[in-house]
This record gives structure tokens, sequence and C-alpha cells, in this order.
């Protein structure tokens, strides 16, 4: 008798644990990286190095909010299977871990050892005067000799201290070869501060840029400054992530082009141009020490209700990692960016291409799909629905009339945690063109669009309480293809 009511109630509590976990799980999308539990916010320190692509996080290890930052860890060789490591960097007595970059220090200029990986990152330190939080951010630089498995903080640090701005943060470095010298992006406020180093220890003020040019609606934060070839033309990148501010509310990235000549970075002019129209891709940089690629890879949500997203035990995902090019549209250059090709070994096609009604079966996808569809006749209205027997329902348009793109999750899940959540995305100020390309990266939780490569993009996530069964298309469309993700 004992022992039957004993196996009852193991039964039973293996029952609840079960329940329990899918439930905590059923929203972990299958293809992006996500912690395995508690807090993630911006990607930091990625870098490629003795054939693994790292990246680190900010991460808070005790809870599934936003609190005193580390730095969690993963590593892969292909930039689609993450391996999940030990904590990298932990607070010290000069703060917490901030956002930051890594590099390979390949002639030893730091003197830690010839190809050490250097950390850079914001020390920020919180006090309370008169009642009232109070930050003191400055900059300091970690290494290791191990390819990241072990971390050494240097002893000098903070390498580069605070001149008394309050927002002074998001170190990326690059190497300038024709300077000689290390460059430094930083959030200084509402623009982007720059420093030069020969050894990553001592750092000169070389300009500032900003003020004037693009979108100001908030702190300038995360930036990136790189160079990008256009058919043998030297083009600089300057990425700034702007919270708040984003065209759809809360957090975006907006991107500049230009020159930079060691010292100053010139911008070709003063528009705001987003990187990504979607409410969910920000503080995006770049790997370092992957040649002539520029991949990027940004937090695959929004300041505005990233603490409340339903997902509890762990809070947010990366986007997908994508490659950036330029591209010439009607005399004038944009940046593009489009998931990188690794994905594409985990699409199979899914058969049939187009049914009937044009619905598109999606039935046991597990949500996690990706649809091409070329030349979409844009001399008209165009609505795809991805709909579920729940009557959750998530669309993607074109507007002929206001020539704007829109993803609506109004009618998906849960929408409730946030005002803000269920609003339509709008990517809109389109350049005017009679078709386009539309790429679909699906995911669980995400929605990834990409128009003609990648010139537009708008990435959301959303909340269903089951996956969806079909996509209907509201015009016939030619040359539509479905990929199931396998692994
Ligand atoms: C951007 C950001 C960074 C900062 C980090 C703190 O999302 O605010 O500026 O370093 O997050 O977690």
């Amino acid at each position: 008798m004992l022992r039957k009511r004993a196996f009852l109630f193991v039964f039973t509590l293996f029952l609840m644990m079960n329940a329990f976990g899918q439930n905590e799980e059923k929203f972990r999308p299958l293809y992006h990286f996500t912690p395995q539990e508690n807090w993630m916010n911006d990607p930091n320190g990625m870098v490629y190095h003795q054939g693994l692509y790292h990246l680190f996080y900010q991460y808070h290890p005790y809870s599934s909010k936003w609190g005193p930052m580390h730095w969690g860890h993963a590593v892969s060789k292909d930039l689609v299977d993450w391996e999940h490591r030990e904590i990298a960097l932990y607070p010290d007595s000069l703060g917490t871990i901030f956002s930051g970059s890594a590099i390979v220090d390949k002639d030893n200029t730091a003197g830690f050892g010839k190809d050490a990986l250097i950390a850079l990152y914001t020390s920020n330190h919180e006090t309370r005067v008169d009642g009232r939080r109070k930050r003191l951010q400055t900059q300091s630089i970690a290494y290791s000799l191990d390819n990241g498995v072990s971390w050494t903080k240097y002893g000098g640090n903070p390498v580069l201290p605070n001149p008394g701005k309050s927002a002074f943060r998001d170190p990326k470095v690059i190497w300038h070869n024709e300077s000689a010298k290390w460059i430094m992006s930083l959030t200084a406020g509402d623009s982007i501060a720059f420093y030069g180093s020969k050894n990553l220890k001592e750092w000169d003020k070389l300009s500032d840029f900003g003020r004037g040019y693009g979108a100001h609606g908030g702190v300038w934060e995360c930036p990136d400054l790189f160079k990008m070839d256009y058919k043998g033309k030297e083009v600089w990148v300057l990425i700034v992530s702007l919270n708040p501010g984003g065209p759809n509310g809360g957090s975006a990235t907006q991107y500049f082009l230009g020159d930079f000549d060691g010292k100053v970075f010139t911008s070709y002019d003063k528009e705001t141009r987003w990187l990504d129209w979607g409410t969910d891709n920000y503080a995006g940089v770049t790997w370092s020490n992957v040649g002539d690629r520029h991949l990027l890879i940004g937090w695959m949500s929004n300041w505005q209700y990233a603490n409340a997203v339903p997902t509890e035990k762990w809070r947010s995902a990366m986007t997908t990692v994508r490659d950036l090019s330029l591209v010439e549209v009607e005399g004038k250059l944009y940046l593009r960016n489009f998931p990188i090709d690794s994905y594409n070994a985990r699409f199979k096609t899914a058969a049939p291409a187009v049914a009937k009604d044009s619905r598109l079966n999606v039935l046991g996808m597990k949500n996690a799909f990706k649809i091409s569809i070329k030349d979409v006749d844009l001399s008209r209205d165009f609505k795809l629905t991805f709909g579920n027997k729940k009557n959750e329902a998530l669309t993607f348009q074109y507007h002929k009339n206001h020539n704007y793109f829109a993803v609506n999750r109004s009618e998906t899940g849960l929408i409730a945690f946030n005002n803000n959540f269920p609003k339509k995305i709008i990517a809109d100020n389109l350049i005017a063109k009679s078709a386009c390309d539309v790429d679909v990266y699906m995911d669980k939780t995400s929605i990834e669009v990409f128009v003609d490569g990648g010139l537009v993009s708008i990435t959301g996530i959303f909340f269903n309480e089951d996956d969806f069964e079909f996509v209907e298309s509201s015009l016939e469309i030619k040359n539509i293809e479905i990929f199931r993700y396998t692994k």
C-alpha cells in the first residue's frame, strides 16, 4: 500500500514537472541563441579565434530580470549550433560588466601574449547619492590565453577613466592599419566618441560624431565602426543603437555610411537609415577577426517590454546571425542585412509549394520554417497571414497606397504584458519599386522578414499558445517556396 502511494506521489510529481517544463520551454526558439536560463540582453565580445566563434552576452545569472551584469559565454563552430560555457566575467570592485567587444592581439600590442584574446568592456559602478542612482562608467580590459576558457582582468583597470559623462560605455574596438592604432567607438550620451591606442591600455580622444545626424530620440548605445568594400571603393559604416526613439517605439538600430581618416568619421549625409525596422533587433554589432566578412547579431527584444515577456525562466533570444553587404539603389548606397548561408543547410524544402486556395500547410513544422517568395507584385496590396485553429494570427503585408510593409502581432497569443507590444510595426519611406523578393524566417516566437535580400528588414517577437498551422496569401503568388527547419 505504502509503496503504491509512494509510486503515485512520484508519478504525479513527474507529470507536474513535465507539464511545467513544457510550459516554460514552449516559447524557446529552435535555431536562435537563447541562454539556458535567466536574463540576457546585448551580444558582447564577438570574436573568431582558432576555429571557434565566441558570443558573450549581457547576463544576469540569478534572475530572469535585468540586474547586476556579467558576461555570459557561448561558442560555436558554425554560428548556428551553440555550446554554453561558464560565465566569463563577473562584477568586481570597479562595477558590474556592461557591454563591450573582444579582439585577437596578433602582434601582442598589449603585452599579455601573442594572440591573446582581449575583452574590452564597461565597468559600471553604481552608488546612491541622496537616494538617487548614480552611475560611474569607465572602460576596462581582461585577457584570455586559452581561447576564452579562463579570463584575467588587467591590474591597471580602468584603462579609460570617465571624463564626466553619465553615459560612457559599450567600447567596440577595431585595428586601423593606416594609423597602426586600435580605434575604440564609445557611447557618449547622444553621440559617439572615438578614441585611439597603440596598446589597448592608454587611450587618446580622437573625435566625436553625431550631433545633427540621424535619429536622436534617446541615448546612442553600442556603436560599431568598420570598413567595407563596395566595388573597390572603401566605405566606412557606423552602426548606432538608439533607445528610445526607434521607428516603431523603444529600441532600434540605425547606421551611417561615410569616411574615416583614423581620427574623424564623416558621414555622407545626415539622413536616418534603419538597419532593421522591427521592434526586436537591438545592440547588434559585428564579429571581430572574420576577414572580409561582416557578421552581425542583435538582441531580439526591446527595452520597452524585455523584462516582462512571458518566457519567465529564460528571457530573450538573439537574432539570426546576419551578413552585411552594401548595395546601390538609384545612385545611393544602403546597408543590407540577411541571415548567413549556414542556416540553409538546415532548411529542407517542404511540399506542396502552393496549396490550392493559396494556403500553405505548416502543420507539424514546430513553427520553425522559412518562406521565400520571388517577384512579389508591388502594384497592389499583398498580405501573408500565419494562423492556427486558436485564431492566433500574425500578418506581414504590403500597403500600396502608403507604400509600406507592416508586421501585425496584435492578434497573436499573449500581448497584454505591455501596451506598446500590440502596435503595428511599420517600415515606410521605401524606395518605390514594382516588385520585390521576400524571405521570412520564423522560429517559434520570432519573425524576421527580409525584403530584397535585407534592404528592408523587420524583426519581431510574439508569444502564441499554439504553433501556426497554415500560411495564407492574399494573392496567388508565383515562385513561393517553403522550407522546414530540420536538425
Ligand atoms: C544596451 C545597454 C548598453 C549597456 C547594457 C547594460 O542595451 O543599455 O548600453 O552596456 O545594455 O546591460
